[in-house]
């Protein structure tokens, strides 16, 4: 795909992230590792790729992991911190989120090359830029500088991470509170082009939805039966594609799942179809599924604001240098 009109956006898109910094200095930069350890993208890179050649599921488990950081104290790795208190044992994170052994080993390697200089944070935004792009998603310049906070916040975990339960309005507006809008939330969650999802996440709406013990009346009828048969009988581990239509691929299916009601999740399907939904995110659901490089270019935007949430620059928090426990 030609990428060259998503050059010119991207330039826009950082300016305006800049700009909406009210008056402080932009402090994530595309160069910051530049002098320090140049030979961060390629190690980066390596281990990526070479998780996902063994998985193709990891490229879509490191993106998570960067949006489960983000949105709980900001971009600051405090999802890697182990401990019973952990982000990582929260309810939306627990037996759920993945990828912790591939930022392990990437840290292992560049303490080795350049050490305590690249925070576990930018590792896990990099890594996630990574997946997309080896995916088949846009490649863009992740912007780098966050430092590693202290602390996990397993409260602000469970509080503040969307759920696939909840009504689409409750989503935006745990989306407004780090500083995401409507778009952003269409955009991104068109991250389920990639992954998996468990049973334990979706089989409401395959029986007993809405106390009217039937499925739920926007999710195909086909599907419907074929998750059924893959749900029936295990205890909600069991995990299929949240793009049954491509399931590796980084591309704009997912929205086209929508309109023909293969949401997997109410949170997918609810963009499109829920009441909710309608006025505000419906039409963007059909922009995006009738144009794969609008929603390649809005993906990277948004990317980036959400990259930005809350950084610690300067010397606020540290360079950890192990990235499960703060120095
Ligand atoms: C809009 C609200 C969102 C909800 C309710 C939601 C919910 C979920 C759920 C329930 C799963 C499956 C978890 C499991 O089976 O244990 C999942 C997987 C995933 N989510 Fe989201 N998500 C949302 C937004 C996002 C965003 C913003 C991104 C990234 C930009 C994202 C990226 C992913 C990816 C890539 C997977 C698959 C992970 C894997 O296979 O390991 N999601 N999401
Ligand atoms: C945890 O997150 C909440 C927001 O959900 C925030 O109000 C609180 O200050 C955070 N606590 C810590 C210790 O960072
Ligand atoms: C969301 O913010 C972006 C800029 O970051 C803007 O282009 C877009 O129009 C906004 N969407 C809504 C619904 O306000
Ligand atoms: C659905 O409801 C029926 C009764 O209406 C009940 O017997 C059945 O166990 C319920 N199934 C689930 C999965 O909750
Ligand atoms: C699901 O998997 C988790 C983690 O492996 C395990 O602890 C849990 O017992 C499993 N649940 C069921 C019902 O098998």
């Amino acid at each position: 795909m030609d990428h060259s009109y998503c050059r010119l956006l991207l330039v826009c898109s950082v300016l305006i992230v800049c700009l909406s910094n009210l008056g402080a200095r932009c402090q994530l930069t595309d160069d910051f590792y530049d002098n320090t350890c140049p030979q961060l993208y390629s190690i980066v890179q390596q281990h990526v790729f070479a998780a996902m050649r063994a998985e193709m599921r990891m490229g879509a488990s490191l993106l998570r992991l960067h949006f489960h950081d983000c949105f709980v104290n900001g971009c600051d790795g405090s999802i890697l911190l182990d401990g019973a208190n952990g982000e990582k044992f929260a309810l939306p994170n627990k037996n759920s989120v993945r990828g912790f052994d591939v930022i392990d080993a990437i840290k292992a390697d560049l303490e080795r090359v350049c050490p305590e200089v690249v925070s576990c944070a930018d590792i896990v935004a990099l890594a996630a830029g990574y997946g997309v792009l080896f995916s088949g998603g846009p490649y863009y310049d992740v912007l780098l500088g966050r430092r590693d906070g202290l602390v996990a916040n397993q409260s602000g975990a469970n509080n503040g991470l969307p759920s696939p339960f909840e009504p689409i309005n409750s989503i935006i507006q745990k989306f407004n509170a780090v500083g995401l809008n409507t778009t952003d939330v269409v955009v991104l969650s068109g991250a389920h082009t990639i992954g998996r999802a468990r049973c334990a996440l979706f089989s409401n709406r395959l029986s007993n939805f809405s106390r009217t013990n039937s499925v739920d009346p926007t999710l195909d009828a086909t599907l419907a039966v074929s998750l059924q048969s893959l749900c029936a009988g295990g205890g909600g581990n069991q995990t299929t594609a949240l793009d049954t239509s491509s399931a590796d691929v980084f591309d704009n299916h997912y929205y086209q799942n929508l309109l023909v009601e293969k949401g997997l999740l109410s949170s997918d399907q609810g963009l499109f179809s829920s009441p909710d939904g309608v006025a505000s995110t419906k039409a963007l659901v059909q922009t995006y599924s009738d144009d794969g490089e609008q929603f390649f270019c809005d993906f990277v935007s948004s990317m980036l604001k959400m990259g930005n949430i809350s950084p610690l620059t300067g010397s606020a928090g540290q360079i950890r240098k192990n990235c499960r426990v703060a120095n």
